[in-house]
C-alpha cells in the first residue's frame, strides 16, 4: 500500500483551479494506493515564533502545559508526514514564492533532530524513503527559468529533510489567456494521471 499526504495551500477555496483536486479523484478508489488531505488554510497555522520554537527544545516530560499544546503543532504534522509513503504539495505561485500557509508547514517540519541533523558536513536529513510530487500551478510562464524560485526552493527544503525523488507537474499560464489555460491544465491532468500510475 502506498499511502499519499496531499497538502493544499490555494487561498482561493471554490476558485482554485485545483490540480490537487485532480489527483484526489484520479487516486480515489485506485487499488494500492491510500490518500489522506491536509488544507493548509484552513489549518490557518499561525507564523512559527520563539516561544513554539523553544518548546521543542525542551525535553517532553519537563514542558509546561503551554509549551506541550505548542510542541504538539509540530509532533503532529511530522508524525503526519512520517506515516505516508509519498507527499504530495499543491502550490499556487503567490507573488514568486510559496503560500505563506505552505511556508508555515515547512517552518513546522523542518526541525533539527527530528528531520534533519546537522553535522561536520552540513545537514543530513533524517526523512528517508519517501517521494514528492509538486503540483505547480502558475497564472505566468516560468519553468527553467530564473524567475522560478518557488520549485528550487522547495526541492531545497524536501532535500535537506533527505527527500530527494521529486516530480514537478507545472500547470503555467494560467492567466494567460483560455486556450492557454486549457492546454495546461490537460497536460498537467495528463501527467498526473501518469504519475498515479507509478505510484500505484
Ligand atoms: C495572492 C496571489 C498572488 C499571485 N501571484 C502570482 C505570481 O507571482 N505569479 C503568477 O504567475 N501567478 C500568480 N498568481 C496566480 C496563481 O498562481 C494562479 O491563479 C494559480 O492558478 C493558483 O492556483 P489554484 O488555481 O490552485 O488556486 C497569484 C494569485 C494570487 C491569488
Amino acid at each position: 500500500m502506498t499511502r499519499a499526504l496531499v497538502l493544499t495551500s490555494s487561498i482561493l477555496a471554490g476558485n482554485s483551479l485545483s490540480l490537487a483536486e485532480h489527483f484526489q479523484a484520479q487516486a480515489a478508489g485506485v487499488d494500492g494506493l491510500e490518500v489522506t488531505t491536509r488544507d493548509l488554510v484552513a489549518d490557518d497555522l499561525p507564523h512559527l515564533t520563539q516561544p513554539e520554537l523553544a518548546s521543542w527544545q525542551v525535553p517532553a516530560e519537563e514542558r509546561s502545559a503551554g509549551q506541550r499544546e505548542l510542541a504538539a503543532r509540530s509532533d503532529g504534522l511530522i508524525e503526519e508526514l512520517l506515516g505516508h509513503d509519498v507527499l504530495v504539495l499543491a502550490v499556487p505561485l503567490y507573488n514568486l514564492g510559496i503560500p505563506s500557509q505552505m511556508k508555515a508547514w515547512f517552518d513546522r517540519v523542518m526541525r533539527a533532530g527530528k528531520t534533519f541533523r546537522y553535522t561536520e558536513n552540513g545537514p543530513q536529513g533524517l526523512v528517508e524513503g519517501k517521494r514528492a510530487v509538486i503540483l505547480a500551478a502558475r497564472g505566468g510562464q516560468y519553468a527553467g527559468s530564473e524567475l522560478d524560485s518557488q520549485t528550487p526552493h522547495l526541492k531545497s527544503m524536501l532535500g535537506l529533510m533527505g527527500i530527494r525523488e521529486v516530480d514537478v507537474v507545472f500547470a503555467e499560464g494560467l492567466a494567460m489567456g483560455e486556450s492557454r489555460r486549457d492546454a495546461a491544465l490537460a497536460e498537467a491532468r495528463q501527467a498526473i494521471d501518469d504519475l498515479i500510475e507509478r505510484l500505484a
